[in-house]
């Protein structure tokens, strides 16, 4: 089943618990985290204490994505703090197979990022060890960013090869996705799919999410 995923990137943080609030009774069932460091992007964020006050107010599955030169210094400080999964990009990762496994190790599932420009041959190695992927469809460091059409190639790659391997690792997308391309991402071969400004931004969020689903249900039904 393909998850729709809103990032609180996009939300009114005066009013955080609100705006979880209104996505969940969507019937979300995961949440997506944008954690910036101002040095692998050029935007700052939130750190380990957001992440504590988020975990206490929801259920829904907590998807920590670190922009962050320094996984390893730092993923288990969001572990500690909630997070049920965990991921990293694999150009801050010179010893990517350490990194997931210690995020592993320290109780969340553990997801490989990649950049536009960043070919999925690099995860050829940890793709039995990763528990999902994250394909970025803008560049990342901000909301609202156009969608980068070359990353379905990508998509469909990894969906090939995960069918070849016999591997059932979930592919995420982030980045750009509206309620116009929805479709699109999940018959190229997503499963979960990261929305922030096109959900946030709208009139009525829980609306766009139950629209959205209905999207993704549909396009799921002509993926094969
Ligand atoms: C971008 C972040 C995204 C961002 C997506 O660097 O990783 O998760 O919140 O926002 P939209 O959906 O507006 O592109
Ligand atoms: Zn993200």
């Amino acid at each position: 089943m393909v998850e729709i995923v809103p990032s609180i990137l996009s939300a009114d943080f005066s009013r955080l618990g609100e705006e979880i609030g209104r996505v969940e009774r969507a019937g979300v069932r995961m949440l997506h985290v944008d954690i910036m460091d101002g040095h692998f992007v050029p935007n700052l964020t939130l750190g380990p204490p957001v992440v504590k006050s988020i975990r206490r107010i929801t259920k829904l599955t907590l998807d920590v994505h670190l922009m962050i030169t320094d996984p390893d210094r730092f993923a288990p400080m969001f572990i500690e703090a909630g997070a049920d999964q965990v991921s990293v990009h694999s150009e801050a990762c010179p010893h990517l197979d350490r990194t997931l496994r210690l995020i592993q190790s320290e109780g969340a599932r553990a997801g490989v990022v990649l950049n536009p420009a960043t070919p999925i041959q690099v995860l050829d190695e940890v793709l039995e060890v990763a528990d999902y992927v994250l394909v970025m469809s803008v560049n990342p460091g901000f909301e609202a960013q156009t969608f980068i059409p070359n990353v379905l190639r990508k998509v469909r790659g990894l969906d090939f090869r995960r069918r070849e391997l016999g591997l059932q690792l979930p592919i995420e997308i982030d980045g750009g996705i509206s309620l116009d391309n929805a479709g699109e991402v999940v018959r190229a071969g997503c499963d979960w799919i990261v929305a922030g400004s096109s959900i946030f931004h709208s009139a009525d969020p829980a609306a766009t999410v139950a629209r959205m689903q209905q999207i993704a249900r549909e396009a799921q039904a002509v993926h094969v």
